[in-house]
């Protein structure tokens, strides 16, 4: 069969990809300079909120699942905030003549949303998308710290490139799977919420290492050989393309 393209076609349109990349992000370049703003760069500081929401409260003692405020965070780029009803769903009950509600029932009154301050970001040049790292079983916590222990809520890593390109470059440390949430049939998916579910049943008591350090935040999350074992597996298992992973066309597109 005639060859459609010359051989020298490929240089071309390899220089002409690699122009098409640089244009971008050298303006990009620019842009991160200016979003490196201190609100969108302390890792561990709790922010001002309009309202005091505390995920300890709602979601370490009360057991509330994140899919019931976050409600795309399994199906779309987006986490989101939930929108007013959502809180009036209880506080239209209880706790009603709590001062620090006042916001709440004021934005329910006017329609108004609440102006939540946002934690975190990445800058307008990045692809970010949440649902294809629930759906891999990356639980919120290795990104975002110890959600279910923040009063007010902190920014949990630098979302810097570096830090991405850790976990893309070797992603079998991260992926993990309970052998008796396995048995009970769970999806990974399913299991990034089981954790939040058992941890507000009982504690500590019946996580395994790597859960532990989820939940308690610690960063570096512990690895043993035995873990990277399984989590080969696991990368074969949920077809992780672990060469594509540190392409910059991944993340700036
Ligand atoms: C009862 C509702 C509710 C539940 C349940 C809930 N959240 Fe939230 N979440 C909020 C609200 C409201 C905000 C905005 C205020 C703030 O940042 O604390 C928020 C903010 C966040 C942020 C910071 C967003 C930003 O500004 O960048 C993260 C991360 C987060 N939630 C993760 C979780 C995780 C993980 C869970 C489950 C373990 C969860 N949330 C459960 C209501 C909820
Ligand atoms: C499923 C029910 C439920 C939902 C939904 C819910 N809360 Fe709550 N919230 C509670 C309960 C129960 C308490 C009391 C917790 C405690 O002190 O033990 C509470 C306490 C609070 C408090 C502390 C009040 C005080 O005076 O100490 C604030 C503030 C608050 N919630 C804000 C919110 C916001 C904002 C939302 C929506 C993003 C929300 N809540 C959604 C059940 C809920
Ligand atoms: C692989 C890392 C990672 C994981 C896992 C992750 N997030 Fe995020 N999250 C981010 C990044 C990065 C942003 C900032 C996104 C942006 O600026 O577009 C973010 C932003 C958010 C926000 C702010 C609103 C939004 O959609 O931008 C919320 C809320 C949130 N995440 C909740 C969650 C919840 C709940 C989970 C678990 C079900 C979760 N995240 C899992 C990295 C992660
Ligand atoms: C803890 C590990 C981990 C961290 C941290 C992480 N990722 Fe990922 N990311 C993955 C895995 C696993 C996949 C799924 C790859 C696959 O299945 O082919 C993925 C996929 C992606 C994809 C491909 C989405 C698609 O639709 O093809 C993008 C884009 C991405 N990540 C961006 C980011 C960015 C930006 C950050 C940092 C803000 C980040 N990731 C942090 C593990 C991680
Ligand atoms: C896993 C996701 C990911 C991949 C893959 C990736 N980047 Fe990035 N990149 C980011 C994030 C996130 C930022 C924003 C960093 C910040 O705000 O500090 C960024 C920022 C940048 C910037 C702006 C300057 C800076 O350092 O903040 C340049 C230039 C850049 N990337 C080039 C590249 C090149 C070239 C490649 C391929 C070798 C690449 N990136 C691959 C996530 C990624």
């Amino acid at each position: 069969m005639a060859q459609i393209f010359k051989p020298s076609a490929n240089t071309i349109a390899q220089v002409s990809l690699l122009g098409g990349a640089i244009v971008p992000l050298s303006v990009g370049l620019g842009i991160a300079a200016l979003s490196r703003s201190p609100a969108n760069t302390k890792v561990g500081v709790p922010l001002n909120q309009p309202v005091p929401f505390s995920h300890e409260h709602h979601v370490g003692q009360l057991g509330i699942d994140c899919r019931y405020c976050h409600t795309s965070v399994e199906k779309s780029a987006f986490a989101g905030f939930p929108p007013t009803e959502t809180c009036m769903s209880c506080h239209s009950q209880i706790w009603t003549n709590s001062p620090l509600l006042e916001p709440v029932r004021k934005s329910y009154e006017t329609g108004t949303p609440i102006r939540w301050t946002k934690v975190n970001k990445v800058p307008e040049f990045v692809f970010f998308n949440h649902s294809i790292h629930v759906n891999r079983g990356i639980n919120c916590n290795t990104c975002h710290g110890a959600v279910n222990d923040m009063n007010i809520t902190w920014k949990g890593n630098s979302f810097q490139m570096a830090w991405c390109l850790q976990c893309h470059r070797a992603p079998e440390r991260y992926l993990h799977e309970n052998e008796a949430d396995t048995a009970a049939g769970l999806t990974p998916r399913q299991q990034v919420f089981n954790l939040y579910w058992k941890f507000q049943q009982d504690g500590v008591k019946h996580l395994d290492a790597h859960e532990q350090d989820l939940i308690s935040g610690e960063d570096p999350v512990s690895f043993d050989k035995d873990e990277i074992a399984k989590g080969r597996k696991l990368v074969n298992k949920y077809g992780v393309k672990t060469q594509q992973l540190a392409d910059c066309w991944i993340c700036h597109r």
